[in-house]
C-alpha cells in the first residue's frame, strides 16, 4: 500500500524546498525605511495618531516633519479638519500679504477663542477689523505713547527688576539665589503691559503684589484653557464649548488681551475660501486651513543654513549693524497688514532689560545643556522656567 500519493509527494518535496531556501540562504542587509515626507496618514483618521503621539512635542514634530519636506511645506488630516501647514516664505508671503483678503481668521476660529479676546483686534476680520487697527495704528505711532512706555520701562528696570537680581546676587550660598527667570520676565512684562493698557501698575514684580498677580495668574490660566480649546477644536470639531470659566467672559480680560505680549505657540490657522494653489505648488481644497509655523521656521535649513540651530547672535549682524530680515522668512511678530503693533515697544523692553542686565550682572542659566519643555499655551513658554544663579558683576 502507499504511504503518500504521487501529488503529495511533490508538495512536500517543493514545500520543503523553498523553506529551505527561504530559511539558509543568505539574505541582504535590512535598511530601515526612509522617515515619511510629511505627516503619517492613516485611513479615516488621518494624522490623528501621529498628532496624540506627539501632543506633548508639538512644536519639535511639526518642525521635524516639515523640515523633512521638500517644500517645507505638509498637508495635516484629521477627522473634520484637513489642512495644509507650512514653513515655507513664499507660502506665508502669500498667504499673509499678496492674497491677504483671501485668508481670514474664518469665524470658526473666532470663535474659539471669542470668550477669551472678545471681538478685539486679534479676533476680529474684515470691516471690524480694519477699523481697529486703523484707530490702533494710529495710537502706536504717537510719540506720547513711546515716550510712556520708555518711561515706565525704565521704572520697572531700575526700581524692581535690578534690585531683585541684587538680592539674588546677595543671597549667596542660599536658595534664594537661584531666580526664575522666565517669571521674573513675565511679570515685569505684565505690569509694563497694564501700564500702557490701563494706566494701572499692578506691581507684579514688586511691592505686595498680591492683586496684580492673582490678576496676572488669572490671565495665564484663561490662556492655557483657551490654547487647550484650539488644539482640541480642531479634531474634535468645537466640542469643548464648554471649557473656559465664567469669570474669561470679563470686559476687562478681553480688552487686556488686546495687548497680549508673547503670542505664538499656537499656529495661527487661517479657511480657505476656495480651492487654489500656493506658490510651492501644494493644492489647497475648500474649506482646509492654512497656517504657518514660526517657530519651525526659525529653525529650516533652507532659509537660515547648515547652523540654523546653533545659537550665534552675529548671525544678524552686517558690517557691525543689525541686519532687517523679511518678515515672511523671521515671522516672529508675523507679517503683512497684521503686522504686530506693538512690536517697538517690545524691542524696547528687551533692549532695556539687555543693556541693564548684561552690565551688571552675569546670569547662569542651570541645566544649560538640556533642551527645555515648551507648554501648549497661546503664548510659548518653558516647563518649568528658567532657573538662573545671579552673580554681581565687579
Ligand atoms: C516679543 C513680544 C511680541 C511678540 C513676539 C508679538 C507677536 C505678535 C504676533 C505673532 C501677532 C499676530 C497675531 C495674530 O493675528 O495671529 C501680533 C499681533 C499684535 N500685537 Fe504683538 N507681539 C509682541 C508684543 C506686543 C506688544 C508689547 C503689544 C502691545 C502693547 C502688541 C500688540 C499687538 C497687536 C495690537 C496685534 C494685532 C495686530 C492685528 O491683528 O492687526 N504686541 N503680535
Amino acid at each position: 500500500m502507499e504511504l503518500f500519493s504521487l501529488p503529495t509527494v511533490l508538495f512536500l518535496f517543493l514545500l520543503s524546498f523553498y523553506l529551505s531556501v527561504y530559511f539558509l540562504l543568505p539574505k541582504p542587509p535590512k535598511t530601515p525605511p526612509p522617515p515619511p515626507k510629511g505627516f503619517n496618514c492613516y485611513l479615516v483618521i488621518g494624522h490623528l495618531p501621529g498628532f496624540l503621539h506627539n501632543r506633548h512635542r508639538f512644536l519639535d514634530w511639526t518642525t521635524e516633519v516639515l523640515g523633512r519636506s521638500p517644500n517645507n511645506t505638509a498637508v495635516f488630516r484629521r477627522p473634520n479638519a484637513d489642512g495644509v501647514l507650512t514653513a515655507n516664505p513664499l507660502v506665508v508671503e502669500h498667504m499673509l500679504k499678496t492674497n491677504f483678503e483671501n485668508y481670514p481668521k474664518g469665524i470658526h476660529f473666532l470663535s474659539i477663542l471669542g470668550d477669551f479676546l472678545g471681538q478685539g483686534i486679534f479676533n476680529a476680520d474684515g470691516e471690524n477689523w480694519k477699523h481697529q487697527r486703523k484707530t490702533a495704528s494710529y495710537e502706536f505711532n504717537t510719540k506720547s505713547l513711546r515716550s510712556f512706555v520708555m518711561e515706565s520701562v525704565k521704572s520697572e528696570v531700575e526700581v524692581r527688576l535690578i534690585p531683585i537680581l541684587h538680592r539674588a546676587a546677595a543671597a549667596s550660598g542660599t536658595t534664594n539665589r537661584i531666580l526664575d527667570m522666565q517669571d521674573v520676565l513675565e511679570r515685569f512684562a505684565f505690569d509694563n503691559i497694564c501700564k500702557v493698557a490701563f494706566n494701572v501698575d499692578p506691581g507684579c514684580l514688586g511691592g505686595d503684589a498680591t492683586t496684580g498677580t492673582e490678576f496676572m495668574q488669572a490671565f495665564e490660566e484663561a490662556a492655557t484653557l483657551s490654547s487647550g480649546r484650539f488644539f482640541y477644536a480642531v479634531p474634535f470639531c468645537l466640542q469643548n464649548q464648554e471649557v473656559l470659566q465664567p469669570r474669561l467672559r470679563t470686559q476687562r480680560f478681553r480688552r487686556h488681551c488686546g495687548c497680549t505680549r508673547r503670542w505664538r505657540s499656537t499656529p495661527r490657522l487661517q479657511v480657505v475660501p476656495q480651492r487654489r494653489r500656493v506658490p510651492d505648488g501644494t493644492t489647497l481644497k475648500k474649506g482646509w486651513f492654512l497656517t504657518y509655523s514660526s517657530y519651525a521656521m526659525g529653525r529650516m535649513e533652507s532659509i537660515w543654513g547648515k547652523d540654523c540651530c546653533e545659537f550665534k547672535p552675529e548671525k544678524w549682524l552686517e558690517n557691525g549693524v543689525c541686519r532687517q530680515e523679511m518678515p515672511f522668512r523671521f515671522p516672529a511678530f508675523h507679517a503683512g497688514p497684521r503686522i504686530c503693533l506693538g512690536r517697538e515697544m517690545a524691542y524696547i523692553q528687551m533692549k532695556s532689560i539687555a543693556a541693564a542686565v548684561v552690565e551688571r550682572f552675569e546670569l547662569d542659566v542651570l541645566n544649560r545643556g538640556e533642551c527645555p519643555e515648551h507648554t501648549l499655551s497661546l503664548t510659548i513658554r518653558m516647563k518649568g522656567g528658567l532657573p538662573v544663579l545671579v552673580k554681581e558683576k565687579n
